[in-house]
């Protein structure tokens, strides 16, 4: 996708004495208690914030937190403790700035945090004098939040319009660069695993993958309904029975282009949703119908581990089993491990997968890790994201 990225400003010398508006998704997890629990995504926007800094610029930061009310900010809708953290990991105080969309006092060489932008009036619904006002704060608006380049706000979508020049962060560009490389101009064999609770939630995404992919992997309650509709039976597992049209039409769509959905030939049952329940290896064919469908069987992990490590390029969204119960944690383990040992060019999202590549530390092995949540999946559902739209429209000029 063409649009502007600040690193060719930087390069042109652009930037130097300029007043840089940075949006980047700091909306991080906080504890009871207003701590910081994972940090990624303040790491993750450092980098544009350092290039900022080092070139010259006056730079102001700001993101949403949570899902605050406009116009009637708490002290729990406040970046305070992300502005504590960006100053730790950057060794430097951040001040926190509040009630900045009338004017900010930044001069070149330093940075300020501005308060959470979604307490603004007008940010949600994209306020056009809101936008403008923002853009005035500005000469290069530099757009870093791929966690929010699904949303179509002020902060997001109207400053991008409004300001002199608006552009892609080095992390917003990093995660356009990895999403084509995996689903633009993929190497071949393209394998997805799609995976989670029910089918209803990533039905899109089915679909849309079904038209591209070589192999769609499904897991989790996903899987328990393509079993369904492969006329297997799953006692009561969680499954969409209703929805098992649906999930025939993805297979006959991938198998109409000499691709598949491999369905489990064996699965790990229990009789109880428990993390202490007894494990039990059988068939796909031999569920009965107390049992409780809570992972993929080591001969299906085996299968798809060999075709992952045979596949040019891997799109992981979602465990494929129970793995915080350590007894139905093998298939994703297996999954995990062989993304890991894979020469393919691998691209994972979604908070579980986050999880799931933490727990078996194979966060270097992963091609690409993106920090969005419903951006990545609104990107496997084929959808242009806001964010890319409006910033590819302002370099066309
Ligand atoms: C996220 O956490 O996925 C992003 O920060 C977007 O947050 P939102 O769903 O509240 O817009």
């Amino acid at each position: 996708m063409n649009v502007l990225r600040f690193a060719d400003l930087i390069a042109a010398g652009k930037v130097a004495d300029q007043r840089v508006f940075i949006r980047a998704d700091l909306n991080v997890p906080l504890n009871d208690a207003g701590q910081i629990t994972e940090d990624t995504r303040v790491r993750a926007s450092i980098p544009a914030i350092e290039m900022a800094l080092k070139a010259g610029a006056a730079v102001m930061v700001t993101s949403h937190l949570g899902r605050p009310t406009e116009g009637e900010f708490k002290p729990e809708d406040s970046l305070a403790p992300v502005a504590k953290r960006l100053g730790e990991l950057m060794g430097r105080e951040v001040p926190l700035v509040a009630n900045w969309v009338d004017g900010v006092d930044v001069k070149p060489g330093q940075v300020v945090l501005l308060e959470n932008c979604r307490v603004n009036k007008g940010e949600k619904k994209n306020s056009e004098e809101l936008a403008k006002k923002m853009a005035a704060l500005c000469d290069i608006f530099v757009h870093d939040a791929f966690g929010t380049a699904h949303r179509a706000e002020a902060s997001t979508y109207g400053i991008a319009q409004f300001a002199k020049i608006a552009c892609a962060g080095p992390l917003l560009a990093a995660e356009i660069d990895a999403i084509s490389k995996a689903l633009a101009n993929p190497k071949r064999p393209l394998v997805a695993i799609v995976a989670g609770s029910k089918v209803s939630t990533k039905l899109t995404i089915l679909q849309s993958l079904s038209r591209n992919v070589d192999g769609l992997v499904v897991g989790g309650g996903i899987a328990n309904t393509f079993m369904l509709a492969a006329g297997l039976k799953i006692g009561k597992s969680l499954a969409e029975p209703d929805l098992v049209g649906e999930a025939k039409a993805v297979i006959e769509a991938m198998s109409a282009r000499g691709a598949a959905v491999p369905i489990p030939v064996d699965v790990v049952t229990a009789k109880t949703f428990a993390a202490d329940a007894p494990a039990t290896v059988k068939a796909a064919t031999d569920v009965a119908d107390d049992d409780l469908i809570l992972d993929i069987g080591p001969k299906t992990a085996a299968i798809l581990a060999e075709q992952l490590k045979a596949a040019g390029t891997i799109v992981w969204n979602g465990p494929v089993g129970v793995f915080e119960f350590d007894a139905f944690a093998h298939g994703t383990e297996t999954i995990a491990r062989a993304i890991a040992a894979s020469d393919a060019f691998s691209i994972a999202g979604g908070g579980d997968t986050l999880a799931a590549i933490a727990k078996y530390g194979i966060e270097k092995d992963v091609g690409y890790i993106s920090t969005g949540g419903g951006a990545f999946l609104e990107v496997l559902e084929g959808k242009t994201l806001p964010a890319f739209e409006i910033l590819a429209k302002r370099a066309q000029g």
